[in-house]
């Protein structure tokens, strides 16, 4: 998943771009290229690396340049090189690619065939070849564009710049995210709001098939097939979000601060529909006729998403009593899934913009049901896509490992459930009142949670050079036992698994081991004396039981370690118990010298299958 970026205006162009590109880089970060038009032709400057890496090799000092367009690489098609990272050109045609072409290696036997020059191992590399062969044969560069476009198959959302029109810039979507946004006399494209935050507040998100021009006189959006005009007016949203939320603010990582922002985006969250959650039912254009027909809901995510649809499940049938599937999108999508008459589709995605969850809504919705998704971008193709939203208000998270949109998801499906819950007649207003008061003192919680986070960095000191790790929960703290162990897999490559605690007599109690440290989530509720037996079952092997529970003084002298969080309703649990294993898995991969922000192979959003 690339970042992508383009600037035409009055600004210094590099600069814009490679600060751009540095908030674009959670996106993937193996290489990097920068391409502009410097009055006699277009230049290109690419290297395997990072931003700083890039900006080693760019001149010094920066020429005074006006318009260019920028790269930062998730490596698809082709290790991460130099020669593989993008811009890509061919002539003085440069291009700048998310996605994959799906259909490369025919159009690029044809290319070698017809005597062109391929350099690299990449998908994007035939996609300049393309439009200067095009080119070549007469065609205006926008012409050149659309012909070759519409060979191509795939995904992709492009950034194009020609010699033979050096004042334009072309951004080009079909399947991956692209936003254009303006200023006084400037405009610019970009993979996401972030990148380019911070110049202006007004975006429009193109859809698939549209082509936005851009020159310093202005903008103009057109559709690919027939060339027909799009107007730009009524596409344009205001974003609320301010540049200092895409900055780390003093703290030392990305993520360290999201965790902090917790209790906010948690109250901000259910701010809008704690009063009256039917009312976010109604937004959400599901009207008493459907939710009163409701037969079965299908909750469809990926990674730490899906960990919240698990958690929902929980929070859905335990409450509103409605039956709800949970599936990975991507085994969703290809299972040919029984949709029944009174099915909702649920999609949960933070950036709205994951391929194999958007394919599984797709499906879905062509089929007939009704979508809903829950999603933290506004304008995001999930969002724009589904019948009804309903947003998280984390704002945008930059670190890679996902924590704040994620218990922005479990609050958005503790309202969902509670509106379920009230309109279905399943919960009485007392019962209501009572729920909606605990849901309002947890951002209080998780600030008094967050208060261990010296004692969790201390704990963490301990388990640096564990070989692996063993996260143990039940019922609805469960999925938290896999969220754990996700987070300490994807920031410190140390191996984990998550697992209920009540499978451990079927196979990974043999795992046990002195010393081997399993974290058990022992909250006093009523499977505390069931988990309570699991510990046990973990000391007597030699295991290093790390409890985190609210009743400390039945497990002091029973576990190895234990880190107390407060107590709270029991379908809540999860949101204080989470916080903990965030902490430790960050303070872990800080000490282990790991990338936080910016683990090795992953990407902020997959928009590629
Ligand atoms: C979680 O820490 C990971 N970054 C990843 O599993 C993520 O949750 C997953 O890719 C889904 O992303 P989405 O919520 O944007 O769809």
């Amino acid at each position: 998943m690339c970042g992508i970026v383009g600037y035409i205006g009055k600004k210094d162009a590099l600069s814009v771009l490679l600060d751009s590109l540095k908030r674009l880089e959670y996106r993937g970060y193996d290489s990097a290229g920068i391409a502009y038009q410097n009055g006699n032709g277009v230049e290109v400057y690419k290297t395997k690396g990072k931003i700083k890496d890039l900006q080693q090799i760019l001149p010094c000092p920066l020429p005074d340049i006006r318009v260019g367009l920028g790269h930062t690489r998730w490596a698809t098609h082709g290790e991460p090189s130099t020669r593989n990272a993008h811009p890509h050109r061919a002539g003085g045609v440069v291009v700048v690619h998310n996605g994959i072409i799906e259909n490369y290696r025919e159009l690029r036997t044809q290319l070698l065939t017809e005597g062109h020059q391929l350099t690299s191992d990449t998908d994007t590399e035939v996609i300049p070849h393309m439009i200067s062969k095009n080119l070549a044969s007469g065609h205006s560069i926008k012409k050149a564009i659309d012909e070759t476009i519409a060979h191509l198959r795939g995904t992709f959302a492009l950034g194009i710049m020609s010699e033979t029109q050096p004042y334009t810039l072309f951004a080009v979507r079909r399947g991956s995210p692209l936003v254009v946004c303006f200023g006084e006399g400037e405009f610019f494209f970009a993979s996401d709001i972030p990148a380019i935050l911070p110049y202006s507040r007004k975006f429009i998100f193109l859809e698939d098939g549209q082509i936005c021009t851009l020159t310093p006189e202005g903008l103009e959006l057109s559709c690919l097939d027939n060339g027909g005009s799009v107007p730009v007016e009524d596409r344009i949203t205001e974003i609320a979000w301010t540049p200092s939320l895409a900055e780390k603010e003093g703290y030392d990582h990305f993520m360290l601060k999201e965790i902090y922002e917790q209790p906010r985006t948690v109250s901000d969250t259910f701010a809008e529909w704690i009063k009256d959650p039917q009312g976010l039912l109604d937004e959400s254009g599901l009207t008493q006729e459907i939710t009163l027909g409701l037969r079965r809901l299908h909750i469809v995510a990926c990674g730490t998403s899906y960990h919240a649809a698990l958690i929902g499940k929980y929070l859905i049938e335990g409450i509103a009593r409605v039956p709800v599937d949970v599936e990975i999108a991507s085994e969703y999508r290809y299972k040919k899934p029984i949709i029944e008459r009174g099915t909702l589709f649920i999609s949960i995605t933070q950036s709205g913009e994951t391929a194999d969850t958007l394919a599984a809504q797709r499906e879905v919705k062509q089929r007939g049901a009704t979508t809903l998704t829950i999603c933290n971008v506004l304008g995001s193709t999930s969002s724009r896509e589904a019948d009804s939203v309903l947003y998280t208000h984390a704002g945008p998270e930059i670190g890679v490992a996902s924590t704040k949109a994620f218990t922005a998801q479990m609050t958005a499906l503790c309202l969902f459930a509670l509106a379920l819950a009230i309109r279905r007649g399943k919960l009485n207003y007392k019962e209501a009142c009572a729920l909606k008061s605990h849901l309002l003192k947890i951002p209080d919680l998780l600030e008094k949670t967050l208060e261990k986070d010296d004692a969790i960095k201390e704990l963490a000191r301990t388990l640096i050079y564990a070989k692996g790790f063993l996260y143990l929960g039940r019922g609805i703290n469960y999925p938290i036992a896999l969220e754990g162990a996700l987070k300490l897999k994807e920031i410190s490559y140390i191996h984990a698994e998550g697992y209920p605690a009540g499978e451990m007599k079927h196979g990974p109690i043999a795992l046990i081991e002195e010393g081997l440290p399993v974290v058990v989530l022992a909250p006093r509720d009523d499977l505390f004396e069931k988990i309570f037996s699991n510990i046990e079952e973990v000391k007597a092997r030699g295991g290093r039981v790390i409890a985190v529970t609210d009743n400390p003084e039945s497990l002091a002298n029973k576990v190895n370690d234990l880190i107390e969080v407060p107590t709270t309703h029991h379908t809540l649990f999860p949101f204080v118990n989470v916080i903990p294993l965030q902490l430790l898995s960050y303070h872990i991969a800080v000490l282990r010298g790991c990338d936080v922000d910016q683990p090795r192979n992953l990407a902020k959003s997959v928009t590629v299958e």
